[in-house]
C-alpha cells in the first residue's frame, strides 16, 4: 500500500519498534526505519524483517537506516544518493514513534544534525506525517512542548488556534489547524521511570489505525 518511513528516536517506548514495524508491515505497507543513534538502545534491528533490495534502489539496504548510511566512512562522491533525500522522494508517509523532546524541538526549530531531522526538514509536507511525542509527564506538560508543537503548526498549518490551547487537544488542534500532521497524543499511565501521567506513547494499534485512517480519507 504505502511506502512509510517510520522515524524512531531516543524514547524508552522505542521499545516497540518491532511491533510497530510488524503491524505496519502486515497492514500491506513496505516500512523502512529511520533510527537516531539513541533509538538504537532500545530496540535490535535483527528484530525486524530484512528488506528485499530492488534493482535500482538508492536506499541503503535497510530496514533501519541509520545516521552511519548518511556519513559512511568513505567519503561522498558526486552524484552519489544523498540518503534523506531519496527517503522523501521514496516515501509517501513519515511517522515518527516515538517522537521524543528533543527531537519535537529539533522539528521546531529547523535543526537537521542527523538523518531523521533532515528527513523532516526536507520534508514535502504536501504528503502526510504522523507524530506520536513520548516523553517523562513533566516534560509533556512543559510549557517548552506547547511552544514546540505551535510552532510546527504556524510552519506548517492552514490556521492559526487560538492563543493557549490546551495541550490535551493538540491531537484535535493539529486536525483543525495542521490537517497533513496527524497528532497521535500520548497517554496517561505509570511510565518507565515509575511515574504517573500523561506522556507515555500511544499504544501500537493506536498508531496503525491513524495511518488507516489517512488512506480510507485518501481513497
Ligand atoms: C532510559 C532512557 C529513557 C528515555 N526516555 C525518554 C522519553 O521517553 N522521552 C524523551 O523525550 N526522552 C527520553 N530520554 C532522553 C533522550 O534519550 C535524550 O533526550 C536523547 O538525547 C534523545 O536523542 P534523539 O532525539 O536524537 O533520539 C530517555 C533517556 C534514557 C537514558
Amino acid at each position: 500500500m504505502a511506502r512509510i518511513v517510520l522515524g524512531v528516536t531516543g524514547s524508552v517506548a522505542a521499545i516497540r519498534t518491532p511491533n510497530l514495524y510488524h503491524a505496519l508491515r502486515e497492514a500491506g505497507h513496505d516500512v523502512r526505519v529511520v533510527a537516531t543513534s539513541t533509538a538504537l538502545y532500545f530496540f535490535e534491528p535483527a528484530d525486524l524483517e530484512p528488506t528485499v533490495t530492488k534493482e535500482g534502489d538508492t536506499l541503503p539496504a535497510g530496514p533501519v537506516i541509520r545516521d552511519s548510511d548518511e556519513w559512511p566512512a568513505v567519503g561522498y562522491r558526486m552524484g552519489e544518493p544523498v540518503v534523506h533525500i531519496e527517503l522523501r522522494r521514496w516515501a509517501d508517509v513519515l511517522i515518527v514513534a516515538p517522537l521524543d523532546a528533543n527531537t519535537l524541538a529539533k522539528f521546531a526549530l529547523g535543526i537537521s544534525d542527523n538523518t531523521l531531522t533532515c528527513v523532516f526538514r526536507a520534508w514535502d509536507f504536501t504528503r502526510p506525517v504522523i507524530l506520536a511525542p513520548a516523553m517523562n509527564t513533566m516534560m509533556w506538560e512543559s510549557p517548552v512542548t506547547h511552544r514546540h508543537l505551535s510552532q510546527i503548526i504556524d510552519d506548517r498549518g492552514t490556521c492559526k488556534p487560538a492563543e493557549r490551547w490546551p495541550l490535551d487537544e493538540a491531537s484535535e488542534v493539529f486536525a483543525e489547524c495542521a490537517p497533513g500532521i496527524v497528532l497521535v497524543p500520548p497517554q496517561a499511565k505509570k511510565l518507565a521511570c515509575g511515574d504517573f501521567g500523561v506522556g507515555a506513547m500511544a499504544e501500537v494499534p493506536a498508531i496503525a489505525e491513524a495511518v488507516r485512517r489517512m488512506f480510507e480519507t485518501a481513497e
